[in-house]
C-alpha cells in the first residue's frame, strides 16, 4: 500500500524518484505521481498520473530538471484514483508539497474547518488538509510549520513534505507508517520502505513514531515532533539489491518459491545447538526461568501470517506441551482481549507494518503484556514495538503473495517450540529428532520443487473449477487453509477450506463432480481418518487431489511429497499448493505478482 520515496542532492532527481517508485510497485498502487524542484527550477514541477508508474513515466516532460523532489504511489482510501487524487499535493499557490502514507482520522473536521475559511479543495483526499495547513502556518521555518499541523492531526502518517521557500530540505515525520532515510555521500534518500533505497544506499537509519527528520544534500537530523533532537546511528540494511531483481524467472512469485530451500536453510543457521539439541535464538530476551513460567502462548497474526501462526500453535503444544493458538490480529484488538500477565503472546508478520498486528502488539503492551515478534522485515514496527522475538530471515518478499515467508515463518515457530521444548520437557532424543527433521526441510523442499511440470499439468487440469474445497486435518487443516487462500487471491477462483473432520457437519452438501476437493492426507496417526473423508467425497463422485506421503487410492490424482517427522510435515505439504496455485493463475492468465485489489503491505485498517 502506498509508497514514498524522497531524494536531495546534486543528481536529476526524475528519473530517480521513478526508479524507486517502480521498486515500490509491489506493494499495490492505483496511481503515482512527483514533484521536483532544484537549483534551475523555479517552484515546485508536479506531474501525477492514475494507473502504472510507466504512465506517469508517459507523462513526466523531456525538459523536468531538478536536483530535489518527493514522490508517491497511491492506494486509495479516501476518494477513488484519479489524477486529482493521486499526491503528491499542493496548495494553491504551489509552495507546499506534500506525499503521505496513512490515514488522517479527523479529515473531515478539518476539511470543513478550512472550508469555512474560504480553502477550496483540489483532490477528495485527507492528505490535501495537511498541504494547505502547512501552507497556512505562520511559523519561519518548514519544521515548525509541520510540526504545528502534525498537531492538529489525529490518525497514522509518514510524510515528506517539500517547500518552494526553503527548497534546500526535505522535511519528513513518522507516525505509525514506516519513514527510512537513505544515507548516501552528499546526496539523501527518504523512503516507506528500503526496497526504494537499496541500489543507491545500504546506510539507512529508521525513523521511530513521534520523530521528524529534515535532510539536506550532505546532512541530516532527526528530532521529535516536540523539537528535541534524538541521535540517529545509521545502520546497514542486510538485503542487497540484487535480492529485489526477478533473477530470471518470469515472475517474483515463482522466483519466491524456488527460493525456498536456501531460505530455510538460511533460517536455520547458526542456530542449532547439537550439544543439548536445542537451538539458540539470541532476539527472544526470555531466560530460562520465564520460559518455563509461561502457561499460555497466543499467536496474532493476520492471512497467511496467522495460517503460519496455527501451524506455529500446533508445533509449540506438541514439542513445548504450552497450550497454544492463533488468532487473527484484527479481530482480537477488537474484542477487548483479557490480557494475562503468565500468556507469551507473539505477533507475526512478514512485513512488520501489517497495521491491524502492529496496533494489536501496541494494545498488549499498553496493557504489560510480553509480546514477542516472528517477522522477516528487519526494523519493522512490529520487530521494534515487541520485546524481544525472532528474525524469519526469508529474505525481501515482492509479489504480494506469500510464499517463501510463509515457510520460514513455519520453520521460525519450530525453532522456537524446539527451543521452548528443550527448556521444559522434551527429551533429548526428541530434540534431535527434530532437528534432523529440520535439516531434512532444504533437501526435501528441492525435491518437491522437481515435480513443478507435474503439477503444472494437474493445474491445467483443475483451472476450470469454479470452486475448489481444500481439506485437511489437526495439523493438515492450517495447509489446507493457506493453500485455499493462495488458489483465490492469484486465480480469483473460489476457494474454501474445512477440517475434514467437518465435513459431515454441512460442506459434504456441496460435493459433487464439479466441485473438487483437495486433500492434506499425512501419513500420521490420522491417515485412516484422512482416507475415510476420501471416500465419503468419492462416494459423492466428487474429484480429489490428494497430497500424501504415498499414491491414495480413492484421489484422482496424489501428489506424493517426501515424508518428514510428523511435526514438520506440514511445512512440506504445503509447497506443491503454491505451485499449484501458481500454475492455475498461469493458467487462467492472471497478473501474478499483483492480483487484483490487493497490497503486499496492509498499513490500513
Ligand atoms: C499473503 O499471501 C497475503 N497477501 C496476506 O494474507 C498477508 O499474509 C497478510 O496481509 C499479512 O501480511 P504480513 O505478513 O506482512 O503481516
Amino acid at each position: 500500500m502506498c509508497g514514498i520515496v524522497g531524494y536531495i542532492g546534486r543528481r536529476d532527481v526524475a528519473p530517480l524518484l521513478l526508479e524507486g517508485l517502480q521498486r515500490l510497485e509491489y506493494r499495490g498502487y492505483d496511481s503515482a505521481g512527483l514533484v521536483i524542484t532544484g537549483p534551475k527550477a523555479a517552484g515546485l514541477k508536479m506531474v501525477k498520473a492514475k494507473g502504472r508508474v510507466r504512465d506517469l513515466e508517459a507523462r513526466v516532460p523531456k525538459r523536468f530538471a531538478g536536483t530535489t523532489g518527493i514522490a508517491h504511489t497511491r492506494w486509495a482510501t479516501h476518494g477513488a484514483p484519479s489524477d486529482e487524487n493521486a499526491h503528491p499535493h499542493l496548495d494553491p499557490e504551489n509552495r507546499v508539497a506534500v506525499v503521505h502514507n496513512g490515514i488522517i482520522d479527523n479529515a473531515a473536521e478539518l476539511r470543513a474547518k478550512l472550508g469555512a475559511d474560504g480553502v477550496v479543495f483540489a483532490s477528495e483526499t485527507d492528505t490535501e488538509v495537511l498541504t494547505h495547513l502547512i501552507a497556512r502556518s505562520e511559523a519561519d521555518t518548514l519544521e515548525e510549520k509541520v510540526r504545528q499541523t502534525l498537531k492538529l492531526i489525529e490518525g497514522t502518517y509518514g510524510i515528506a513534505v517539500m517547500h518552494a521557500d526553503f527548497a534546500d530540505r526535505i522535511v519528513v515525520a513518522r507516525n505509525g507508517s514506516p519513514v527510512v532515510l537513505g544515507i548516501g555521500e552528499k546526496e539523501m534518500f527518504v523512503a516507506s520502505d528500503v526496497a526504494a533505497l537499496v541500489t543507491h544506499t545500504r546506510q539507512v537509519v529508521t525513523l521511530d513514531d513521534g520523530e521528524m527528520a529534515t535532510l539536506k544534500a550532505d546532512d541530516f537530523r532527526t528530532y521529535t515532533t516536540e523539537g528535541s533532537r534524538t541521535t540517529a546511528t545509521p545502520t546497514t540494511v542486510e538485503w542487497e539489491a540484487e535480492s529485489y531483481d526477478m533473477g530470471g524467472h518470469d515472475t517474483y512469485m515463482h522466483k519466491e518459491i524456488c527460493e525456498q530451500p536456501d531460505a530455510v536453510d538460511r533460517v536455520l543457521r547458526g542456530r542449532i545447538d547439537d550439544r543439548f539439541s536445542t537451538v539458540h535464538l539470541g532476539g527472544l530476551n526470555l531466560d530460562a526461568r520465564e520460559a518455563r513460567s509461561i502457561r499460555r502462548v497466543k499467536i496474532l497474526g493476520c492471512g497467511t501470517s496467522y495460517h503460519a501462526g496455527l501451524i506455529g500453535a500446533g508445533l509449540i503444544e506438541s514439542l513445548a506441551r504450552i497450550p497454544a493458538d492463533a488468532e487473527p490480529a484484527s479481530e482480537f484488538r477488537y474484542r477487548n482481549p483479557v490480557v494475562d500477565p503468565d500468556t507469551l503472546y507473539v505477533a507475526v508478520s512478514q512485513s512488520g507494518e501489517t497495521y491491524d498486528v502492529l496496533a494489536a502488539v501496541q494494545e498488549l503492551k499498553r496493557k504489560g503484556a510480553r509480546v514477542l515478534g516472528v517477522v522477516n522485515v528487519v526494523g519493522s514496527a512490529i520487530a521494534r514495538e515487541a520485546d524481544g522475538g525472532t528474525y524469519v530471515h526469508a529474505g525481501p518478499e515482492v509479489c504480494v503473495v506469500s510464499t517463501k515467508c510463509f515457510t520460514n515463518t513455519v520453520v521460525a515457530f519450530a525453532l522456537l517450540a524446539l527451543h521452548l521444548g528443550r527448556i521444559r520437557d522434551l527429551s533429548v532424543s526428541d530434540g534431535k529428532r527434530i532437528i534432523e527433521g529440520l535439516r531434512r526441510l532444504p533437501a526435501q523442499i528441492s525435491e518437491i520443487l522437481t515435480m513443478e511440470d507435474e503439477i503444472k499439468k494437474l493445474a491445467k487440469e483443475y483451472a476450470d473449477a469454479k470452486s475448489m474445497m481444500f481439506i485437511g486435518r489437526v495439523r493438515g487443516y492450517p495447509v489446507a487453509l493457506e493453500a485455499s487462500l493462495k488458489l483465490k487471491e492469484i486465480s480469483y477462483i473460489h476457494a474454501e477450506a474445512y477440517p475434514a473432520s467437518e465435513l459431515k457437519h454441512g460442506p459434504l452438501a456441496l460435493i459433487e463432480p464439479a466441485l473438487p476437493t483437495v486433500a492434506i492426507v499425512p501419513d500420521d496417526d490420522l491417515l485412516e481418518k484422512n482416507r475415510a473423508a476420501l471416500e465419503e467425497i468419492k462416494a459423492r463422485s466428487g474429484r480429489i487431489l490428494a497430497v500424501a506421503h504415498q499414491e491414495q487410492e480413492k484421489a484422482d490424482h496424489t501428489i506424493v511429497v517426501p515424508k518428514n517427522e510428523d511435526e514438520l510435515d506440514a511445512i512440506l505439504m504445503g509447497i506443491p499448493l503454491q505451485l499449484l496455485a501458481y500454475h492455475t493463475a498461469l493458467e487462467l492468465g492472471r497478473d501474478i505478482d499483483k492480483p487484483r485489489n490487493l497490497a503486499k503491505s496492509v498499513t490500513v485498517e
